[in-house]
C-alpha cells in the first residue's frame, strides 16, 4: 500500500505543499480523533512552537519535568521560561495540586503532556486554567488512540499536539499534528505552518516551515490503515511482558486503565530499589550487554539539562517525585520487531541478573 501510495505521489508529481495525501491524512486524523480540525506538520517541536505562539503565550508556561525535553525547548526557543511542575507519581503525569504553586502574575499557560499516552487528569488542569485565566494545552506526543474518560485524547484544551516520529506506533517517518475544535486558532497555525502566506503574494503572519511532505502523509496514511492490528501488537507485547516479568519481586510495569482506549506502545517498568536487588541503571547496563535497548526515562528529568539547569539551579528542590521516578523507570522494547519469544530472553535476562545480584554487579563495577 505504502509503495502505491508513492507511485501516485511521484506521478502527480505533487511532492509538498498541502497535497492531497497530507489533506487526506488531516481529514482521517480528525475525524478518527473527533475533532474539527487537524493541521499536520513536520513534527511534533515545530507543532508545539507553533502551538505555542497561535495561542500568543509569553512570560512563563508551566510543563512537567517529567516529560520529552521538546516540550520545555518549544516554549524556552521562543523565549518563554518553562516553569517545572512535579507529578503524581501513580500516572507520572503533572500534578494539579503542583501546578498551582507555580502560578505568578507572568504565568499565561499550562502544558500538559499525557505521559505514555495515559491523560493528564484534564478536568483539575482545566479548572485551575479558568480560575487563574491561563490558556491550556496538551503535549499529546505519547496518546494518538487513547481516551479519557471515554472522549479521544486531542479534543482537550484550546488544542493537542501529536508526535508521529519513527519510534511512535503510528508514525510517518517524521511528522506531527495540531488538532483542535477552533477554527481561528486552526486558521492562524494552517498559516504559520506556510510562512504565513494567506495566498500568493500575500504574508499576514510571522511564520515557519512546517509543513508535512506528502511521502510522510502517505506512510501515515498507510500506518492508519492498520492502526487496530498495531495496537493489537502493543498490546500482546505489553502482556508478554506482564506475564515474563509477573514473579520478578521490584520490577513491575506500569498500568493501563482497562476502561480507556490504550495504544501500549510503551512497555515502562518501575525498579524499586528498596525491594529489587539491583538498581535501574544496573538492569540498563545488563540488558545493553546483552544487546537489548532498554531506556531510562526522562533521565535525568528536563530540569537537570540544559539550558535550564543553569537558568533554574534550585528547580529539583520543587521536583521530589520527578527525581525519585526518574531514578527508577526502565522503557524495555516493543513494537512490530519485538516477538513474545524475544520479550521472553528479555525477561530471562532480567530474572537471571537479579537472582545472581552479586557477581553482576561486581562484573559490573569491572566493566567501568
Ligand atoms: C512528550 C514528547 N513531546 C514532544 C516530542 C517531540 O516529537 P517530534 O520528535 O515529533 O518532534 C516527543 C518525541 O518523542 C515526545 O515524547
Amino acid at each position: 500500500m505504502l509503495l502505491a501510495r508513492i507511485n501516485d505521489l511521484l506521478d502527480r508529481r505533487w511532492l509538498t505543499n498541502d497535497g492531497p495525501m497530507v489533506k487526506e491524512f488531516e481529514r482521517r486524523i480528525a475525524e478518527f480523533v473527533g475533532v474539527r480540525h487537524c493541521i499536520a506538520m513536520c513534527n511534533a517541536t515545530v507543532a508545539l512552537e507553533i502551538a505555542i505562539r497561535a495561542l500568543g503565550l509569553r512570560g512563563e508556561v508551566i510543563v512537567p519535568s517529567y516529560t520529552f525535553v521538546a516540550t520545555a525547548h518549544a516554549l524556552q526557543w521562543q523565549e518563554i521560561t518553562p516553569l517545572f511542575a512535579d507529578m503524581d507519581p501513580g500516572t507520572h503525569n503533572i500534578a494539579p495540586a503542583a501546578i498551582e504553586r507555580l502560578i505568578t502574575p507572568r504565568t499565561s499557560a499550562i502544558i500538559g503532556v499525557h505521559v505514555w499516552g495515559r491523560a493528564c487528569d484534564a478536568e483539575a488542569i482545566e479548572a485551575i486554567g479558568r480560575k487563574h485565566g491561563l490558556e491550556v494545552m496538551y503535549d499529546a506526543a505519547h496518546a494518538f488512540g487513547c481516551s479519557h474518560k471515554g472522549k479521544m485524547v486531542g479534543s482537550f484544551g484550546r488544542c493537542e499536539v501529536f508526535s508521529f516520529h519513527a519510534t511512535k506506533f503510528l508514525n510517518t517517518f517524521e511528522g506531527g499534528a495540531v488538532v483542535t475544535n477552533d477554527d481561528a486558532l486552526a486558521e492562524k497555525m494552517r498559516l504559520m505552518r506556510n510562512f504565513g502566506f494567506a495566498g500568493y503574494d500575500r504574508v499576514i503572519y510571522l511564520g515557519v516551515n512546517g509543513k508535512m511532505t506528502e511521502v510522510c502523509a502517505a506512510m501515515g496514511l498507510t500506518s492508519l490503515d492498520s492502526i487496530d492490528e498495531i495496537i493489537a501488537l502493543n498490546r500482546r507485547n505489553y502482556l508478554a511482558y506482564q506475564e515474563g516479568l509477573r514473579a520478578i519481586p521490584g520490577v513491575s510495569l506500569i498500568h493501563y486503565d482497562p476502561a480507556e482506549r490504550n495504544n501500549y506502545q510503551y512497555v515502562v517498568a518501575e525498579v524499586d530499589p528498596d525491594v529489587a536487588p539491583l538498581r535501574r541503571d544496573e538492569l540498563v547496563s545488563v540488558l545493553h550487554a546483552e544487546n537489548v535497548l532498554a531506556r531510562k526515562y526522562f533521565w535525568p528529568g528536563c530540569h537537570r539539562m540544559e539550558p535550564y539547569r543553569s537558568l533554574q539551579p534550585n528547580s529539583a528542590l520543587l521536583l521530589p517525585e520527578t527525581e525519585r521516578v526518574a531514578a527508577r523507570v526502565m522503557v524495555l522494547p516493543t513494537g512490530q520487531a519485538v516477538t513474545p519469544e524475544v520479550i521472553q530472553t528479555i525477561c530471562a535476562i532480567l530474572r537471571s541478573a537479579l537472582a545472581q545480584s552479586a557477581s553482576v554487579r561486581t562484573a559490573l563495577a569491572q566493566r567501568t
